[in-house]
Formats: C-alpha cells, sequence, structure tokens
C-alpha cells in the first residue's frame, strides 16, 4: 500500500516520509523540486527496500489535483494514507505583501488540500475495500490556526480553514473507513521561516522552541494511526494552544502580535 505525502522534499513532509518508509510503506512523493525528490526517492529505497514514487508538481497550480489523481488511477495504487502537509507562510504586513504572493499561499494552503482530498477519497474507499485495512488522511495545519496572528494574519486564517475542514470531514466520515487527522505542529526547524521571510529577530526566537523534524513527525505518525482528531506536537505547543480555549481573543492576539510585530519592526 502506498502514502502519499505533499511536500515530502523537505522539512516535515520529509521526515514523514521516512517515519513511514521506516515502517514498510510504499510512497508517492510530491513536491515542486524533482531533484530533491527523485535523490530522496532513492535513499529511501535503498534504505528500507521499499517502492518510492515521485511526482514533481507545483499544486498552487489550479488543477493539478486532477493530473495526480489520473497518475496514480493510470498506475493503479493502493493509496491508503493521503498527508496534505505542503504549505507556507507569509509573514508582514497584509497591506504591504503583494496580493499576488498572497493568493498563491491561499491556493496552497487551502484549495490543493480540498481538490486532493475530493479527488483521492475514493481512492483511499477503494484500497480500503480491497484490502479490508484503514486508510488515513492527515492535514498539516498550524498552532497559528487556533488564534488570530497579527502579520501572519492571512496564514493563519488558512490554517484555521484546514482545521475546520479536518474536523467536519472527520465527522462526516466517522462511520467510514477512513480516519481524518489535523497536525498543528508548532516552530519547528525547517525552511519554513526562510520561506516566509522571517527576520533574524524572529527566527532567533523561533530557534529557542523548535522542535526536529523527525521528533514532529513520529508524534504525528503516531497520532494518525492512533486516529486522533488533533496533533499537537511538543508539551509547550499543546499548552497555548489549550491556553487558547479559555483566554479572550484580544489578550492572545495581543500576545502573538507582541512576539511577530516588535521583529516586524526591528
Ligand atoms: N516549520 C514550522 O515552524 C511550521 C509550523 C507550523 C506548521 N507548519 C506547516 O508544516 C507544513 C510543512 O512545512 P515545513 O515546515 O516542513 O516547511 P518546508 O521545509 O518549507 O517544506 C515545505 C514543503 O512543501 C513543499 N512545497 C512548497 N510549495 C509547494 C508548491 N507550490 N507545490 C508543491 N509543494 C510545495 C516544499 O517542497 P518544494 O519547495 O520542493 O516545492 C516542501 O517539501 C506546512 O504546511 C507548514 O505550514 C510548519
Amino acid at each position: 500500500m502506498y502514502a502519499l505525502i505533499t511536500g515530502a522534499s523537505k522539512g516535515i513532509g520529509k521526515a514523514m516520509a521516512e517515519e513511514l518508509a521506516a515502517r514498510q510503506y510504499n510512497l508517492v512523493l510530491v513536491a515542486r523540486s524533482a531533484q530533491e525528490l527523485q535523490n530522496l526517492a532513492k535513499e529511501l529505497t535503498q534504505k528500507y527496500n521499499i517502492n518510492v514514487l515521485y511526482y514533481p508538481a507545483d499544486l498552487s497550480v489550479p488543477n493539478v489535483a486532477t493530473q495526480i489523481r489520473d497518475w496514480c488511477v493510470d498506475n493503479q495504487l493502493d493509496i491508503s494514507i493521503l498527508i496534505n502537509n505542503a504549505g507556507y507562510g507569509l509573514w508582514g504586513w497584509f497591506e504591504k505583501l503583494t496580493l499576488d504572493e498572497q493568493r498563491n499561499m491561499m491556493q496552497l494552503n487551502m484549495n490543493a488540500v480540498v481538490d486532493i482530498t475530493y479527488l483521492l477519497l475514493p481512492i483511499l474507499r477503494a484500497t480500503t475495500t480491497k484490502t479490508n485495512q484503514p486508510a488515513y488522511i492527515m492535514n498539516v495545519a498550524s498552532t497559528a490556526a487556533y488564534q488570530a496572528v497579527p502579520t501572519l494574519s492571512l496564514y493563519a486564517a488558512t490554517k484555521a480553514f484546514i482545521v475546520s475542514f479536518t474536523r467536519g470531514l472527520r465527522f462526516e466520515l466517522q462511520d467510514s473507513p477512513v480516519s481524518v487527522t489535523c497536525l498543528s505542529p508548532g516552530a519547528t526547524d525547517t525552511n519554513f521561516a526562510d520561506r516566509a521571510k522571517m527576520g533574524e529577530g524572529l527566527k532567533a526566537t523561533a530557534e529557542k522552541y523548535n522542535m526536529s523534524p523527525t521528533e514532529v513527525a513520529k508524534i504525528a505518525i503516531n497520532g494518525m494511526f492512533n486516529k486522533d482528531a488533533e496533533v499537537v506536537p511538543g508539551f509547550i505547543n499543546s499548552l497555548s494552544v489549550k491556553m487558547t480555549y479559555f483566554s479572550p481573543k484580544s489578550l492572545i492576539e495581543k500576545i502573538a502580535a507582541g512576539i511577530y510585530i516588535k521583529h516586524l519592526e526591528k
């Protein structure tokens, strides 16, 4: 059986690919950089003696999900795990970031997740019928999803969308053999901060709390197989999410703004 992971070329997605490879899952790796995917496929095939395929694609381009679905069907892949991990953030004042780059982020963080989930769900269901084994979907949100985050306003909103969509879908599929989980990592040592164009001050703050992608991946995959609704790796991250349930929104936003705006003005 295959696990299809988006954003598998680096960071948390790459670590989740390795975690599943170690559990003897065959893999389909999706991301933009063909060379990184090819290298990873070769490495994991040799190390774990599994089948690793890769599909280089820019998921922010509309209709790419249809091409991926068609390719999976043509290759008769029994996919039992779908991990929607590809995503990125943009740090800055909403007014100063370009509308094009913000639209691109929304396309990747939200629309691509919806498209791939919708189009691959029939394949996951067919695999469960064929194998009599459960299937799993895991969508990657963020601890930023649980409150507004000034200067990461739109990114946080895209991840709030993921939490809500994932929980709703999980409820709809509760009597089916497909389990749905939301993963919400906090600061993790990946390319994320660079792609979000975070300054050195903010990166230094994040580094104090960073988890490693390998740690996050292990907790995430365990949570997915445990059929958890939401997985928030790390004690501090989990505590910070719980605090948002009980604290006034204005207070939590002020704390978030304190961290992010302070560094933006430097
Ligand atoms: N790191 C953190 O602190 C953190 C915290 C909370 C949540 N997250 C979330 O975790 C997920 C993984 O991020 P990461 O931290 O591992 O960041 P990362 O190291 O930048 O990895 C992002 C992955 O997504 C792929 N990707 C980016 N744009 C893409 C596109 N248009 N089409 C296809 N693939 C694309 C990248 O590969 P290519 O560049 O090869 O396309 C890469 O494999 C994201 O959804 C992110 O929002 C991260």
